[in-house]
């Protein structure tokens, strides 16, 4: 229970990597709010997770790449829990494989907006209600922000800007007690990432391929996502901050 009746925002925590953490969080007690866009996964997880317990969940429909409906939103958490401990901005979307030539100035300023703008305006509504609760903020950037990846520049830069935002937010709020750290997944097994996959000449070679990119041999699942935002989301990690935890399987190693 390393959670226990505190407040967390998970943004896409209706699938994915999100859901992992809507899981985890959940079962250490956590009261969880998962905003997403597709509101029968959302709902039926909340309700999923309220019944199971030990924590409870509540599904707030919304389109973080909108930052009204983000804003709002986090109002509705804060005044359904009464409070505000962790926000994990992770929702985000990854474009099929495209050249620089064949990417529009408009798909960037979209995918920008998905990705990078919602968790500015994720963590900047966020603040003031972690202030009170001397919280933590975690967002979901990619080992792509550091790796790149071939016929991704879009995806890459955004998650990139996620990286720095990070940093320097975590200077600016590091003495009023509030942490903020990145995760940078490499390969998870998510809807997305296949996907991303699907979009792909041979999709059950490239998921081969990518599931032997880690040491492992095996691509990470969404709970093991969701243990590194809890650790990262309470006092066992009350030395981190700013930091871009690379969970990534050793896909980076002995290249
Ligand atoms: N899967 C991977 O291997 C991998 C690797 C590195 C980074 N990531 C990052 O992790 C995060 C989650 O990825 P995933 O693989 O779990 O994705 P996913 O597509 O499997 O799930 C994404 C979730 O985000 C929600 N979402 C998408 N766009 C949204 C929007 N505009 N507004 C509200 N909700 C929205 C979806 O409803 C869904 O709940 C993303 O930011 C992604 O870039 C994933």
């Amino acid at each position: 229970m390393r959670f226990k009746d505190r407040a967390v925002i998970v943004t896409g925590g209706s699938k994915g990597i999100g859901e992992g953490c809507s899981r985890v969080f959940c079962a250490e007690g956590g009261l969880v709010a998962i905003l997403a866009r597709g509101s029968e996964a959302g709902s039926r997880l909340a309700e999923e997770l309220s019944k199971t317990g030990p924590g409870r969940a509540i599904y707030i429909s919304c389109d973080v790449g909108q930052p009204q409906q983000l804003i709002d939103a986090i109002e509705i958490v804060v005044k359904s829990f009464g409070r505000l401990d962790c926000i994990i901005n992770n929702a985000g979307a990854h474009p099929p494989a495209t050249t620089i030539d064949n990417t529009t100035i408009e798909q960037m300023e979209e995918l920008m907006r998905i990705n990078y703008l919602s968790t500015f305006v994720g963590s900047k509504y966020a603040v003031p209600h972690l202030r009170k609760t001397k919280g933590t903020i975690i967002n979901m950037s990619s080992m792509t922000a550091v790796l790149g990846q071939e016929h991704s520049t879009a995806y890459c830069a955004t998650k990139g800007a996620q990286v720095s935002l990070t940093k320097s937010l975590a200077i600016e709020l590091g003495r009023e007690g509030i942490r903020v750290n990145a995760i940078l997944p490499s390969n998870i097994d998510t809807p997305l990432m296949r996907d991303w996959a699907s979009t792909l000449d041979d999709p059950n070679s490239a998921l081969d391929r990518v599931s032997k990119l880690q040491v492992f041999g095996r691509m990470g699942t969404i709970e093991e996502m969701g243990r590194i935002a809890l650790f990262l989301a309470t006092d066992d990690s009350s030395f981190l901050t700013g930091q871009a935890i690379e969970a990534e399987g050793g896909a980076s190693l002995d290249y």
